[in-house]
C-alpha cells in the first residue's frame, strides 16, 4: 500500500482529505503500534452506511428477544421458542443467521443452567428454576446483529438469581471500556476482575468477536484479558462483548453434537450479548 499524503483523499471513502479525515488517527495508532497494540485492519472499520445497516439489523435482534422476553415461561419447549424467533425474524424481513452457520440445524441458541453456549433447540421443557440464555443474531439486508439475554423461569435459587445478575453486571462493565483508542485487552480485564472479585469465574474458550458484515469478524473479544493490550479500538468498529461467566471452574466440555458446551463440572453458567459500535466519543449499544 502507498502511503497516503496529507491532500489525498483520505482510505475510508469519505471524500474527504486525508489531513482533514483519518490522518491524525493513523497517526496516534503508528505510536501505539510501537508500544505492542495491535492496528486494527481497515475491512473493519465500518462505513456510516454499513453502520446503519448494522444498527437496522441489531434492531431485529433486539426486538425478537422482547418477543422472547415476553412469552418465554415454564412449560414451553426449547423448539417451541426456535420456532418463535424462526417466523418473527422472518415477518420482521430478516434471516436467522445461527440456521444452517456452519452445519448449525437450528435458528437460535437456547442454553440452560449448566450449559455455558450454543445450546440446540430440541424437546427439553423449560422448568421452574431453570436460568437460560437465548441468544439471537439476524441478517438483515446482509448486515448483522448479535445478542443475547438471560431468563429466570419461575423461582430460581438465590445462587443462580445472583449468578445472572453478575453476568449482566459484567457485561455492561465491559461495554464501558469502550472508547476510542482503549483496547480489546482493557474490556477482558475488567470483566475478569469484576467476576473474579464475586467469587466467580470467566470463560476464556469462548469470546466476544466482531460482526456487521460477517457473523464472526476480527477481533476475538477475550473476557479474561490484560489492560492494554490487543487490538486497538477506533470508531467504525462493531463487535460483541458477551461474557460466560462461571459459579466453578472457568473450563468447559464439548458434548457430541459438537456444538453444545457445557461447564467442566456441571456448575451454572450465565452470560448476555450485546452489538456495539465504537464512536468519537465512545460507544453505542446497537442491540
Ligand atoms: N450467537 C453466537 C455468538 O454470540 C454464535 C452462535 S453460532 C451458532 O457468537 F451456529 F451456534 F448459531
Ligand atoms: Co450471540
Ligand atoms: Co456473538
Amino acid at each position: 500500500m502507498r502511503k497516503l499524503s496529507r491532500n489525498d483523499l483520505c482510505w475510508c471513502g469519505s471524500e474527504k482529505k486525508y489531513k482533514n479525515c483519518h490522518l491524525q488517527q493513523d497517526e496516534k495508532l503508528s505510536i501505539m503500534e510501537a508500544e505492542g497494540l495491535i492496528i486494527p485492519p481497515r475491512e473493519i472499520i465500518k462505513t456510516p452506511e454499513q453502520i446503519e445497516g448494522i444498527r437496522k439489523s441489531s434492531q431485529v435482534t433486539k426486538k425478537v428477544l422482547d418477543m422472547v422476553a415476553e412469552r418465554i415461561r415454564e412449560g414451553v419447549t426449547t423448539d417451541e421458542i426456535n420456532t418463535w424467533v424462526h417466523e418473527y425474524t422472518l415477518q420482521l424481513g430478516a434471516v436467522p443467521a445461527p440456521l444452517n452457520y456452519m452445519g448449525y440445524p437450528k435458528s437460535v441458541c437456547i442454553s440452560i443452567n449448566e450449559v455455558v453456549c450454543h445450546g440446540i433447540p430440541s424437546d427439553r421443557v423449560l422448568k421452574n428454576g431453570d436460568i437460560v440464555n437465548v441468544d439471537v443474531t439476524s441478517i438483515l439486508n446482509g448486515y448483522y446483529g448479535d445478542a443475547s439475554r438471560m431468563f429466570i423461569i419461575g423461582e430460581a435459587s438465590e445462587e443462580a438469581v445472583k449468578l445472572v445478575k453478575t453476568a449482566k453486571e459484567c457485561l455492561d462493565i465491559g461495554i464501558e471500556q469502550v472508547k476510542p483508542f482503549a483496547t480489546i485487552g482493557d474490556i477482558g480485564y475488567a470483566i475478569q476482575k469484576y467476576a473474579e472479585s464475586k467469587g466467580y469465574s470467566v470463560v476464556r474458550e469462548y469470546g466476544g468477536h466482531g460482526i456487521g458484515i460477517q457473523f464472526h469478524e476480527e477481533p476475538f473479544v477475550d473476557h479474561c484479558a490484560q489492560k492494554h493490550t490487543g487490538m486497538i479500538l477506533v470508531p467504525g468498529m462493531t463487535f460483541t462483548i458477551e461474557p460466560m461467566i462461571n459459579e466453578g471452574t472457568y473450563r468447559c466440555k464439548l458434548l457430541d453434537d459438537g456444538w453444545t458446551a457445557l461447564t467442566a463440572d456441571g456448575k451454572l453458567t450465565a452470560q448476555w450479548e450485546h452489538t456495539i459500535l465504537v464512536t468519537e466519543d465512545g460507544v453505542e449499544i446497537l442491540t
